[in-house]
């Protein structure tokens, strides 16, 4: 199989070209600064003779966009909006203009697209879109609406032969220096991984193996199309979710923080704090209607596996 990864660089970039390359799949990444043979230049934003390389692939998967790990300040928010709407766009270009398009094009969403909420999972049928909840942020509902431009920028390409999936995927835990879970396991080693504002709300994760697991059943899959959730099926409270992951690693305490403090501690990991304090309560519905089975459902367990993993690197 020939794969292209546009916007394949960053954490889940990583742990897809690893793994598709030990399957003994041809891999090509498009990136706006190539430095290794298997990379292609493209701008993320115009046709190019980047455009080449998906010509003739098999399977097109979407990442690219501007990091989302940073102060939601207007321009960054911009340009996360910007950077995710246009090279999906420009992805969609591509393959309508392919004269031998690929037969699938996964383009990358987010699991933050449902709403805030406690009461109840989100899954695709019965979920509650977000961006109407009351008592949040103005820019919880932007950042609804850029998942939901996203999306759009692929259901509105016109690709009559390639077949569609968008992953509204939780966060992707894995071993990776740089990736979420490092960042959570510092925050951890630095006492900081208690309950945030009373850690009631929900998060939602996928271990690396079962993301992968997931992507490949959505390429095999033919009969799989529009928006699939990608996350374990038993999203917790941030509260047992960080003990759960101290005992993992071993570490004792867990320093409960404010609304405000958790607002430093994101200032001070040019982050924000709805990373922390949303609740993403969504679970796969689509993909164990399927027969999707998880190696890892439970975060005991995907705990224990990846910080394992993590002693090992
Ligand atoms: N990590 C997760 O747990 C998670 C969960 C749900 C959704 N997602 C989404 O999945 C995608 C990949 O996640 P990730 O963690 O691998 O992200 P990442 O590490 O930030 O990588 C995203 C890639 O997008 C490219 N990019 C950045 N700004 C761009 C721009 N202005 N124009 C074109 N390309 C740009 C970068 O590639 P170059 O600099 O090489 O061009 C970068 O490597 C992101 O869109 C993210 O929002 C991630």
């Amino acid at each position: 199989m020939k794969a292209v990864i546009p916007g394949g660089t960053g954490q889940v970039g990583s742990i897809l070209h690893r793994a598709l390359t030990a399957a003994g799949h041809d891999v090509v990444v498009l990136t706006r600064q190539p430095s290794r043979p298997h990379e292609i230049a493209w701008d993320g934003r115009t046709l190019g003779p980047w455009a080449e390389a998906v010509d003739g692939s098999d399977v097109v998967i979407n990442l690219a966009g501007r990091s989302v790990s940073c102060r939601y300040t207007p321009d960054n928010l911009r340009a996360m909006m910007d950077s995710r709407v246009e090279s999906a766009r420009v992805v969609g270009e591509a393959i309508a203009a392919a004269a031998r398009p690929p037969q699938v094009w996964l383009q990358m969403s987010t699991a933050t697209v449902y709403a805030h909420r406690f009461d109840a999972a989100n899954d695709e049928a019965d979920g509650v879109i977000g961006g109407a909840e009351p008592g949040v942020p103005d820019y919880w509902a932007y950042s609804v609406q850029i998942a939901q431009a996203w999306e759009q920028a692929q259901q509105q390409a016109t690709t009559p032969d390639t077949r569609k999936v968008a992953l509204r995927s939780a966060m992707v835990m894995s071993p990776d220096r740089g990736g979420v879970l490092d960042v959570l396991l510092r925050l951890a080693r630095l006492g900081l991984g208690g309950p945030v504002a009373g850690g009631e709300q929900y998060i939602s994760w996928i271990h690396d193996v079962d993301f992968v697991r997931a992507v490949d059943f959505l390429i095999d899959r033919e009969d799989l199309a529009g928006p699939v959730n990608l996350a374990a099926p038993e999203p917790l409270p941030q509260r047992e979710f960080m003990r759960t992951l101290r005992d993992a690693r071993g570490i004792p305490v867990g320093l409960a923080a404010t609304r405000w403090m958790a607002e430093l501690g994101a200032f001070a990991l040019r982050s924000d704090t709805e990373l922390l304090l949303k609740s993403r309560r969504v679970v796969p519905g689509r993909l164990l209607d399927a027969g999707f089975r998880f190696d890892h459902p439970d975060w005991p367990d995907a705990a224990a596996d990846l910080t394992r993993r993590v002693r090992l690197r």
